[in-house]
């Protein structure tokens, strides 16, 4: 069967690009980066494209219009199948949102619906929850909303930081986005209304607390 041809839209460093070229390098991997291209010349990751050998292009970006005209055209005429936002730090214009609808997917660092937009971690630690992670989603107009493909859930520890809680979910980061092209590039996905059914997903089990269960009993200095 034909692999599912991926572009990839990046803005700056690229490490879930490379975890997306890294599983693609799996012959079994039912997907390829095709493309990569990224609104910043400067990015990191379009030399980790470079590297790869994947075809990969900076495309000005006075306005979103003018962009997304651009990024469009590139990406049909090299056959893309599924857009990956993957650190794309710009709004998209709402026709090529239109124009991609469930072929068009995003990376986003908190459990969504909860912590959208800029500084997920920060306001995952301000608001001081037990668990945060990532989201890969199909991308609708509002920013950081869609059908939910797959997530990832992290503990934050006492003592983090925005960079710590940050590195902790990017490694879970570089394990779902992987997975989700996976599932996409063999048809698994389906949307309905505003939830995606996955085909054949063994899914997780058991109930995780935070703080461990096991933990939670009397201070050893706790007097009685
Ligand atoms: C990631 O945390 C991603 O979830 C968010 O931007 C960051 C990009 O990192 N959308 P990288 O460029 O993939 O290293």
């Amino acid at each position: 069967m034909p692999r599912l041809k991926v572009g990839v839209l990046i803005s700056g460093r690229g490490s879930n690009l490379q975890a997306l070229i890294d599983a693609a390098r799996a012959p079994d991997y039912p997907a390829e980066i095709a493309l990569v291209l990224s609104n910043n010349p400067a990015a990191a990751g379009l030399e980790r494209a470079a590297k790869a050998g994947i075809p990969h292009r900076a495309i000005p970006h006075p306005d979103r219009a003018s962009f997304a005209a651009a990024a469009d055209s590139a990406l049909r005429e090299a056959g893309i199948g599924l857009v990956a936002l993957a650190g794309y730090m710009r709004i998209l214009d709402s026709g090529f949102v239109a124009a991609w609808r469930d072929r068009l997917i995003n990376i986003h660092p908190s459990l969504l619906p909860s912590f959208p937009g800029l500084h997920p971690q920060r306001q995952a630690l301000a608001a001081g929850v037990r668990f945060s992670g990532c989201t890969v989603h199909f991308v609708r107009d509002a920013v950081d909303t869609g059908p939910i493909v797959a997530q990832a859930a992290v503990p934050v520890l006492a003592g983090d930081d925005e960079d710590r809680l940050a590195d902790r979910i990017l490694a879970a980061e570089h394990r779902v986005y992987p997975l989700a092209v996976r599932l996409f590039a063999e048809g698994r996905l389906t949307v309905a209304g505003g939830a995606v059914a996955i085909a054949g997903a063994r899914e997780a089990e058991g109930t995780l607390l935070n703080p461990d269960g096991a933990a939670v009993g009397p201070l050893a200095s706790a007097g009685g």
